[in-house]
């Protein structure tokens, strides 16, 4: 069992001035909590993520960016790349996330392309998968999370360059999560189908996402095969994101 990963995802929210201080407070309570015993990560907008990172440099706190390119540099206009994340101080980055995968229209094979620009760099891709409310209600969750997991990690993922992040998409700020039950078939389902896919599945963090709150989280994250949790709303209150991290 690999230590637990409990991740924030900003997405298009926050000032410079609020990001800092949400991160500033995080990282004095991660101190103060030493030695804790998971690991905190914050994904800001590519806006924050150089003043965050240089508030947090020094700290237990990691950053990391939403999305990257799947390009290294060159004529993509308003795209960020994984070295330009790299660069800021950014140590992660989210690919794949269902509202990438929605509203941009990335393919599973762009999601591929995006996670081998992060190992480029040096990041760790944070692969997100997960299915929607009508394949769910089909039955077919665990042939969409396959399918996604075969699509969307490149050949060389290993337990250190790679998390997976599963997030059913009808969970997703919604304030619904699957049944402790239905997330425990879920991971397990991923874990087996990580052979052959990273070098390692068994040390491979595996994070759940979707409407995890202070209430909700010792639950969850006390499910086998949940190795932290990926959270949006709730990470953008040092209170609700530091209860999550303390059901941990
Ligand atoms: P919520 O925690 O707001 O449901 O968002 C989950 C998510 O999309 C994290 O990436």
């Amino acid at each position: 069992m690999s230590r637990k990963l409990i991740a924030g995802n900003w997405k298009m929210n926050m000032t410079r001035a609020e990001g800092v201080a949400l991160a500033s407070e995080l990282a004095a309570r991660l101190k103060a909590a030493s030695p804790a015993g998971f690991d905190m990560l914050v994904c800001p907008p590519a806006t924050l993520v150089a003043p965050v990172a240089d508030a947090l440099a020094g700290t237990a706190l990691a950053v990391g960016g939403q999305d990257c390119s799947a390009h290294d540099k060159g004529a993509h206009t308003g795209d960020t790349s994984a070295a330009m994340l790299k660069d800021l101080g950014a140590g992660f980055v989210l690919v794949g996330h269902s509202e990438r995968r929605t509203d941009h229209k990335e393919t599973d094979a762009e999601v591929a392309a995006k996670a081998e620009a992060a190992w480029r760099h040096g990041l760790v891709a944070v692969i997100c998968i997960g299915e929607t409310e009508a394949e769910r209600d089909a039955g077919k969750t665990l042939a969409v999370c396959s399918t996604q997991l075969a699509g969307s990690i490149p050949a060389g993922a290993t337990s250190a360059n790679t998390v997976i992040a599963y997030e059913p998409v009808w969970a997703i700020g919604t304030g619904r999560t699957p049944t402790a039950a239905d997330v425990a078939e879920v991971h397990a389902h991923i874990r087996k189908e990580l052979a052959g896919k990273v070098d390692n599945p068994a040390a491979t963090r595996v994070l759940y996402g979707g409407s995890v709150k202070p209430s909700n989280a010792a639950e969850l994250m006390a499910v086998a095969n949940v190795d932290g949790a990926l959270v949006g709303g709730a990470s953008l209150k040092a209170d609700d994101f530091w209860g999550i991290a303390a059901a941990v």
